[in-house]
């Protein structure tokens, strides 16, 4: 008996380091590598949520600015400096910036 119980107990924590950590969200990417330059406008970068600024970047299309995101884009690094984030928290992280509702 014990020994089936100490198989199910390892089993257990062997799912459990298997999990891939969870992704994060758009908030938590912009505060860790966005943050620094987006806020306040740091070497021209468009500041968050403000759409005046936005406007000319979105009329390139969302694909192009995540595009750029990704390679870099002039003082940007490549993917804004977040250099683990996969493609979904690229565009997670694209949507935060964007909303203004998020001013
Ligand atoms: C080191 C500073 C810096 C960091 C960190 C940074 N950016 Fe930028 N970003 C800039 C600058 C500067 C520009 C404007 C570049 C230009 O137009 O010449 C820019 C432009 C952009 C653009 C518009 C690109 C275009 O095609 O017009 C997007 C989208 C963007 N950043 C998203 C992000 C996101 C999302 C993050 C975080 C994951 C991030 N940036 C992190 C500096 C930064």
């Amino acid at each position: 008996m014990k020994r089936a119980l100490l198989v199910v107990l390892l089993s257990g924590a062997l799912v459990a380091c298997n999990q891939t950590p969870q992704e994060r969200d758009g908030e938590t990417i912009y505060n860790q590598s966005c943050f620094s330059c987006h806020e306040r406008g740091h070497g021209g970068a468009p500041v968050r949520g403000d759409l005046e600024e936005w406007q000319p970047r979105l009329a390139k299309g969302k694909d192009v600015l995540l595009k750029n995101l990704k390679e870099g884009y002039n003082g940007m690094p490549p993917k804004g400096a977040c250099f683990d984030c996969n493609d979904q928290e690229l565009q997670k992280v694209l949507a935060f910036i964007l909303d203004p509702n998020n001013q």
